[in-house]
């Protein structure tokens, strides 16, 4: 089997974008892949944070990865910064970074518009960090959604300066791009996020669920039940796509566009498919998150086989470089 690393920010309350946009990817891949799932916290220290929400949040993303269906007897789950060897090797391959390649990330401009020389160092080598997260594993392969397409280019282009100067030790990481998913917010404005409250979170109960369901905008032209819509106009049909079996989702199209159902016929069955989805996930996270020692326990035992790894390649890469 290849080996596989990704890794998610511990920022922001887990919600369905989420969950549809990488998550479920990851859960699939276990069985495809030797799969290393990393939550970076040392990524999520380069922009403003609270020190005091950051260690829940890890956990709690921890608790909601499990909830999902990452299998600890099948993958591999850890935090960041139980193992210092990321940071040890983002060192090294600064040497093997360009500024100019750095200053070029769309990442790091549209973070620091405006104000860029105030920026971070550990902002502008975000990019860096994130290559040694991949090849201190030797990870060959590497689930990603678009935006992320132009740091895993920096990061072959760093492995191959690194592989000349001191010996092909790392394989060039490719990105596998995940099918599908970019789901909209409630707003039907923007992409879900947190950040813009346009979220249906994870952890939503059943009935916040509805709650957000219920007001949310649909297509304009059905101002009365009679209306009759267009699905395409419609965000809410959208996550039909996403939740409901195409046989429902056909049904709903062709009952909006001929007003033989109303909005709120639509969200009542998109609310049930939501559900059945969710319910489970909703459920074993409650149960995660009433026995936190066993998820801080799997995260340890994460860590220390992570670690393993970690500090033969360490071993490999000093002697290259020449500092044994
Ligand atoms: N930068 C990634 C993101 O924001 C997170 C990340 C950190 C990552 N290290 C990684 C993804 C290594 C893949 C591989 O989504």
């Amino acid at each position: 089997m290849q080996r596989l690393f990704s890794g998610i920010q511990p920022t922001g309350e887990p919600h369905i974008g989420n969950y549809l946009g990488a998550i479920r990817n990851w859960v699939a891949l276990q069985d495809q892949y030797e799969c290393l799932f990393c939550i970076v916290d040392y990524h999520a220290i380069t922009i403003d944070y609270d020190p005091k929400e950051i260690g829940p949040r890890t956990l709690d993303l921890a608790a909601t990865l499990l909830a999902c269906g990452l299998d600890p007897k099948k993958c591999l789950l850890f935090v960041q910064s139980e193992v210092p060897e990321h940071t040890e090797l983002a060192w090294i391959l600064s040497t093997c970074t360009v500024v100019g390649d750095l200053a070029r990330m769309h990442q790091f401009k549209e973070k620091t518009e405006g104000d860029r020389h105030l920026a971070t160092l550990g902002l502008f080598a975000y990019p860096t960090l994130q290559t040694a997260d991949i090849v201190l594993y030797k990870a060959e392969v590497v689930p990603v959604g678009e935006d992320q397409k132009q740091h895993l280019e920096l990061a072959r282009e760093t492995v191959r300066r690194f592989n000349q100067r001191f010996g092909p030790i790392f394989p060039e990481p490719i990105e596998l791009l995940s099918p599908a998913a970019r789901v909209m917010g409630l707003d039907g404005e923007q992409k879900m996020s947190k950040s813009r409250g346009n979220h249906v979170a994870l952890a939503d109960s059943t009935d916040a669920v509805w709650a957000k369901l219920r007001p949310a905008k649909t297509d304009e032209a059905r101002k009365r039940r009679a209306d009759p819509g267009n699905p395409d106009r419609c965000n809410l049909f959208s996550y039909h796509g996403f939740f409901s079996p195409p046989e429902e989702v056909a049904t709903i199209n062709a009952g909006c566009r001929s007003a033989a159902i109303g909005c709120v016929d639509c969200k009542k069955a998109l609310h049930a498919n939501m559900e059945r989805l969710l319910g489970p996930i909703r459920e074993r996270l409650a149960d995660y998150r009433a026995r936190p020692d066993d998820v801080r326990a799997a995260l340890r035992d994460g860590a220390a086989r992570a670690s393993t790894i970690a500090r033969h390649t360490m071993e490999e890469v000093r002697q290259a470089l020449g500092l044994r």
